[in-house]
């Protein structure tokens, strides 16, 4: 039996904020004492957390490791994407695995448990894609669920790879309604807005920026319309990803207003990045290609009120990141061709307690839960995770809220050649990140090894 206590640091949950002293036994929070009430001599570490606070660790419900995508792989495997992720303080990802048309989806779930089978540093769980819904693929739905995978999701966009029809939507949303299940849309009208792409093409407009010329926030407000009253009509839950324009984020509010079940997420890129990136000199705009694209920086602060009012639940980090040698530059003479994606996962709290908490325009309570509680919610994984309670996983972070440092490519541990971040100096970061009640990462050193991540089954939705 392992018995570690936390002490001296101040407990940040979703709802409260209080000094208590921690202690874990064998990867459980076990008690949670006044400060200074812990029994001595009964523990076989202790970490000082005094100044610090203990939160929740990170739960990053979207990132897309080893990926084949856009005519190349994301560059980060298991291994590589879920070290980072410890680094910066996330102890639990949900990756998206992918039914390849016409096969069972038995047989994308297996490709991606053999992706991560004792290769991740912290645990994960994953959602299906489903690339072509019919009567036979939406009853192994079914199959899925029970094997711990509560959720799928559909695209509207990437025609002739991901896309699939209404009708597939709509049955899709009946069957997951049937399950428990959560449907998770990418609400982008794509047809459209492949004309646009192939008219500006002709047109020689091959840079970067055209990637967001070409899928205006129109595409993004229809397909968040159409995603929600498909949603309604199939009598299901909805949960947007990636939401990045002000005018999806109405169509949101207006489901909630209605009383539909419409959650939604955005990510750092929205809030912190703008299609300005995209124009940056030569190619480097490439580095800023993803999809949606980045937004004007006014509607930055549209989405940083939807996280005020709650009409966004959550930040996750669409990671899907893209080498600019060998893999971005596959769009040099078209922006077409640049594979979509950004890296993020390291970088998601660093952000958000910089240019969230810091700034004053979220509570530290409200971050802890848009980082960990309510994905830990929507996505079945609570209450075993995304919360400090006794019972919970010891999955936790010790944050210092004075720690300074610069964001660099080059002491980052995604296996990527860039961050979009590069030279941001930001304040706040993890002491230590635990996984199970085991250190895994200490004052940027990884402690841990490969395989202590373990598969995550979760339960089916019940908001
Ligand atoms: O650009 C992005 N977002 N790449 C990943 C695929 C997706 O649509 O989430
Ligand atoms: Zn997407
Ligand atoms: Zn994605």
């Amino acid at each position: 039996m392992t018995r570690t206590l936390i002490t001296g640091g101040t407990v940040v949950t979703a709802v409260d904020t209080y000094a208590a002293d921690l202690a874990i036994v064998d990867g459980k929070i076990a008690a949670i004492f006044a400060p200074g009430h812990a029994p001595t001599g009964t523990f076989d570490a202790t970490i000082d957390a005094r100044g610090k606070y203990v939160l929740p660790g990170g739960i990053d419900a979207h990132t897309h490791l080893d990926m084949p995508f856009g005519g190349t792989s994301s560059a980060d495997d298991f291994e590589s994407g879920t070290l980072a992720a410890a680094h910066g303080g996330t102890t639990t990802i949900v990756d998206f695995a992918i039914q390849q048309k016409g096969e069972p989806l038995r047989k994308g779930v297996d490709a991606w448990h053999a992706k991560a089978e004792g290769k991740a540093a912290i645990d994960y769980a994953f959602h299906l894609i489903m690339t072509d819904v019919n009567e036979r693929t939406a009853a192994e739905m079914g199959q899925v669920v029970q094997e711990g995978i509560t959720s799928f999701k559909l695209f509207m966009s990437y025609p002739g790879v991901f896309l699939v029809d209404d009708g597939q939507i709509f049955r899709a949303m009946q069957r997951a309604g049937e399950l428990g299940a959560l449907i998770c849309m990418h609400a982008e009208n794509g047809l459209p807005i492949d004309i646009l792409v192939q008219q500006a093409l002709a047109k020689g407009h091959t840079a970067p920026k055209y990637h967001a010329l070409t899928r205006p926030q129109i595409a993004e407000a229809e397909g968040t319309h159409r995603a929600i009253c498909l949603a309604e009509m199939a009598g299901a839950p909805v949960y947007m990803v990636h939401l990045s324009a002000e005018r999806a984020l109405k169509q949101v509010v207006e489901a909630r207003d209605r009383g539909l079940p419409t959650y939604a997420e955005t990510c750092p890129q929205y809030l912190f990045l703008s299609e300005d990136d995209l124009d940056r000199p030569g190619f480097e705009g490439a580095k800023y290609v993803c999809t949606p694209p980045l937004r004007p920086r006014s509607m930055q602060e549209d989405l940083w009120r939807g996280l005020k009012t709650h009409d966004l639940q959550v930040v996750s980090t669409d990671h899907c990141p893209f080498c600019m040698k060998g893999q971005k530059e596959l769009g040099k003479d078209s922006f077409a061709k640049i594979p979509n994606g950004m890296p993020g996962i390291e970088t998601r709290l660093y952000l958000l307690w910089d240019g969230g908490v810091r700034t004053g325009r979220i509570s530290m309570n409200r971050f802890v839960e848009i980082t960990s509680t309510a994905p830990a919610k929507i996505f079945g994984l609570y209450p075993h995770k995304g919360t400090i309670a006794i019972g919970a996983d010891a999955d936790l972070i010790v944050w210092d809220p004075l720690k300074r440092h610069t964001l660099k490519q080059s002491t980052l541990h995604m296996k990527v050649d860039y961050t979009p971040y590069e030279g941001q100096e930001v304040v706040g970061g993890p002491s230590h990140v635990l996984s199970h009640g085991r250190v895994v990462v200490q004052d940027f050193k990884y402690q841990g090894k490969k395989g202590d991540g373990r598969f995550v089954k979760r339960s089916t939705f019940s908001l």
